[in-house]
């Protein structure tokens, strides 16, 4: 058996527009305006396997959020149940849109809400992880331009200012954004995700933008309490050639680049811990992502599992010295087959990177609860607890229980 350290942290991750019932932000909006054209596009996207699966992607309806798991008013139950699970930890996000829902108007019954989630998980004795923007914020923002528009950072910092002082004591860890460079793909590069551009300038500008609205927001927070642990949530890609001449290693050295590395220089000095948030690793060509072959060592979606990456990206950031937290790791696994094998080898090879000398101080599955996957929908199934999309009964998949016995062992 291999220990993790004391006081390690365990948990699961959640976002709030995946599971919190109508929701009405930048998010909602878009996938409103896609739905029709994501379910006629199915064909294209996915592989035959995947197609006969799962039928749902055919369908409009899976592309609505609407009630999602029902977490906003069933937070309570979910929370018992990731206690029954062992954890220690709980990473959640806050919906801006709700607590701002016009410019300068704070809803006190939202920011309530939260108080109130805050206080439900440290009842349970688990450590909240509180995510600011988890990829949604309010529309009369997204009108003037998303993380755009010219006064983002000031406005996401006094947004952060507001549920600082409201949770006061009671939070010790912050996220301020989730996956920036995800987003900024996303919506300013493959046009897939809101906004839905495809604009190079404007892609430099939005990494310029949230950059600065993490770091005003870090001021600001660190202000009013000194003894809070910031950072961002970092999605860290593992590359490889799909030729092995010069001309491509310099192509994953610029994609490396751009998605793990820029983002952190830009922040520096403004973060009190990393994090490691990371799925697969890909194969990259001139032409860009080679579609996944393997059908055997994949999720659900396709993604290529490949436990080396997680050793990889937690040593990547160890020449920062500074504590690494797991802010998300998971797959897409409806029939639960391959997700206990993958908790135990990822988890393998992060004891191997604390061997090695990295300071990991905590890992949060992703997800607590099957959840609403972007532009997804709702039929990747990312959850230790399987969700009825009907009826919205909570049970927990078998490795729930493999989780909790690593947890409670501290050690695999
Ligand atoms: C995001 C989650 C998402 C997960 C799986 C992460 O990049 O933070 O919101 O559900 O990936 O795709």
């Amino acid at each position: 058996m291999k220990k993790f350290p004391d006081n390690f942290l365990w948990g699961a991750a959640t976002s709030a527009h995946q599971i919190e019932e109508y929701s009405c932000n930048n998010w909602s909006v878009w996938e409103k305006k896609n739905a029709k054209k994501w379910a006629q596009s199915a064909t294209e996207k996915w592989q035959l396997w995947q197609q006969k699966k799962f039928p749902e992607m055919f369908e409009a309806e899976n592309y609505i959020s609407g009630r999602a798991t029902e977490y906003y008013t069933r937070y309570e139950e979910d929370l018992d149940l990731a206690k029954a699970g062992g954890h220690n930890a709980h990473r959640f996000s806050i919906d801006w849109a709700r607590i701002e829902p016009r410019d300068g108007e704070f809803d006190s019954k939202a920011i309530e809400h939260y108080k109130n989630v805050v206080r439900a998980i440290s009842e349970r004795n688990m450590e909240p992880f509180v995510t600011l923007w988890h990829w949604t914020h309010p529309l009369w923002l997204e009108e003037r331009g998303g993380v755009l528009a010219k006064d983002f950072p000031e406005k996401f910092a006094h947004y952060a200012h507001i549920m600082a002082e409201a949770l006061g004591e009671s939070v010790k860890f912050y996220v301020t954004l989730n996956e920036p460079t995800s987003y900024i793909a996303g919506g300013y590069i493959a046009g897939k995700w809101p906004p839905g551009e495809k604009n190079i300038f404007h892609m430099l500008q939005a990494y310029k933008k949230l950059s600065s609205a993490h770091n005003l927001a870090y001021d600001v927070i660190h202000k009013q309490q000194e003894n809070v642990h910031i950072g961002f949530t970092n999605i860290l890609w593992r590359f490889k050639p799909s030729k092995n001449t010069l001309f491509h290693r310099a192509l994953i050295r610029f994609a490396y680049y751009f998605t793990n590395e820029k983002f952190l220089r830009m922040t520096q000095d403004h973060n009190d811990y990393l994090s490691v948030q990371y799925y697969f690793s890909v194969t990259l060509s001139l032409m860009g992502i080679v579609k996944e072959k393997n059908t055997t060592f994949v999720t659900d979606l396709g993604w290529l599992i490949d436990p080396k990456g997680v050793y990889e990206s937690i040593m990547f950031l160890k020449k920062y010295n500074l504590p690494i937290y797991l802010t998300e790791d998971g797959l897409a696994d409806r029939s639960d087959m391959k997700r206990e094998k993958f908790i135990r080898d990822n988890l393998a090879q992060v004891q191997r990177a604390i061997s090695d000398g990295a300071d990991v101080q905590g890992y949060f599955h992703w997800s607590l609860t099957d959840n609403f996957e972007w532009d997804k929908g709702f039929w990747p199934q990312f959850g230790l607890i399987e969700i009825d999309r009907k009826t919205l009964e909570r049970k927990q998949r078998k490795s729930f229980w493999v989780y909790k016995n690593i947890i409670d062992r501290n050690a695999i």
